[in-house]
């Protein structure tokens, strides 16, 4: 049996056992009332302080949330998820009480004991009326299961604090950005996503996979049949890119040429996906990112979809017709509001918990979520049926080489 009890009474004394409650002893919405109050969230107006004003409460899934009015022309983003999960975390004792024994020594014993944090997570969301959700315990991890596969072009991205997995559905909402520091799951995601896709469209999807570190992250795929193009570096991922784009231009006019608006419509079931890991790296090679560009502009219609990752959250690393054209982000936490900022179109990413798999999905509204863990071990299982020798197929010149020819042809 654990008991807690908040460090304020501790420090006045335990003045009897009467005091020991479960669960903490304050209400947050008292609480959250004082955090505004204390961190000046309030609007002068005429001389009058406005505050902003609890409307109603409901329980939800692992917490609670509160709906508030704010004053007019109060500036929301002045609103702090990590003030108020500060504020609502105070420090607790917990203990298991059948460990404790009521003698002279009871002060003593519970002195030793370490403070812990309460856990609590707070989210944020805007609909005209502030939402504050305040949740009594982390998400935690996520193991992933085969359950969670939905078929389709769907894969998970997260659990949300209410205990919903959230899909991206690539032929819904097409492309997709990460982001986030390094070691925060960036390839993991996409780990799960590929072996996902295989998963629920064998004969229908193809991959190039590129991962401008080396290849470490996407070898493991290397030989299953799905995978048309690994590249590993920016001259590969040149050759590839220029290849893909070619193939769906091709797909592309065949598309409108039937009279169709896009692959969806035209009843096409193949999708290519080009996946680049590191993506910040292809910024130095112009004609990658201008082909990419293309690509992602027009491959929405064509059934091309761009998973495009990097630990850079910069305006180089994400070139803003990148960025344009692919709204759906997943963002991991990053070491600033800026890197976020670059990432969501706002703050939040920074503030996230540095758990690995933590992130925030953003689709029209941000969402934080515990993305599902594949560990290696189960990627190989399921992707040991598709693997095929594969012949190195020949390698077109490299520009280099063309540029070669026709120096020699002038001359
Ligand atoms: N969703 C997750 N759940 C649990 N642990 C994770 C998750 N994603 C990543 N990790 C852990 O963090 C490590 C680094 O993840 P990785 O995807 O390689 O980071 P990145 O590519 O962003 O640098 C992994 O090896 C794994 O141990
Ligand atoms: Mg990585």
């Amino acid at each position: 049996m654990i008991f807690s009890i908040a460090s304020s009474l501790l420090l006045g004394g335990v003045a009897g056992y009467g005091y020991l409650k479960t669960n903490g002893v304050t209400n947050d919405a008292d609480k959250i009332q004082r955090i505004f109050a204390n961190a000046g969230w309030t609007k002068k107006e005429d001389g009058e302080t406005k505050t902003i004003r609890l409307r109603r409460r409901r329980k939800i899934e692992n917490g609670m949330e509160y709906v508030y009015q704010l004053p007019l022309g109060f500036d929301r983003k002045k609103v702090d998820t990590d003030v108020l999960a500060d504020g609502l975390n105070t420090k607790k004792i917990a203990f298991d009480i059948t460990k404790v024994k009521f003698n002279k020594d009871i002060l003593k014993q519970i002195k030793q004991l370490k403070g812990v944090k309460a856990n609590k997570q707070v989210e944020l969301d805007f609909d005209g009326m502030l939402k504050i959700r305040v949740y009594e315990n982390d998400l935690g991890k996520e193991e992933w299961s085969d359950g969670l596969l939905k078929g389709g072009w769907k894969v998970p991205v997260g659990k949300t604090q209410q205990g919903k997995m959230i899909y991206h559905d690539f032929d819904n909402r097409k492309h997709l950005i990460v982001a986030g520091a390094t070691g925060f799951g960036k390839s993991v995601a996409m780990k799960m996503m590929i072996t996902s896709l295989i998963m629920n469209k064998p004969d229908d999807v193809t991959f190039s996979l590129i991962d401008l570190k080396g290849g470490p992250a996407f070898a493991r795929f290397k030989k299953a049949k799905q995978v048309t193009e690994f590249g590993t570096d920016n001259t590969e991922a040149l050759e590839i890119i220029q290849k893909v784009k070619e193939r769906m231009d091709d797909d592309y006019r065949k598309i409108v040429e039937g009279g169709f608006e896009d692959v969806i419509e035209a009843g096409l079931t193949k999708r290519h996906f080009i996946i680049v890991d590191e993506a910040a790296d292809l910024s130095e090679s112009k004609e990658s990112l201008r082909l990419l560009t293309d690509i992602v502009r027009k491959g929405r219609g064509a059934g091309y979809y761009v998973i495009y990752a990097t630990q850079y959250p910069t305006a180089e690393a994400i070139p803003m017709q990148i960025k344009r054209n692919i709204p759906a982000r997943l963002c991991y936490v990053v070491d600033s509001s800026t890197a976020s900022t670059v990432v969501l179109d706002g703050a939040g990413a920074e503030s996230l918990p540095e758990i690995p798999g933590r992130g925030i999905y953003k689709n029209v509204k941000q969402i934080i979520l515990q993305t599902p863990f594949m560990s290696n071990e189960q990627i190989k299982e399921r992707i040991k049926p598709f693997e095929e020798e594969k012949h190195e197929l020949p390698r077109t010149p490299s520009t280099e080489d063309r540029k070669h020819t026709l120096v020699t042809e002038k001359a």
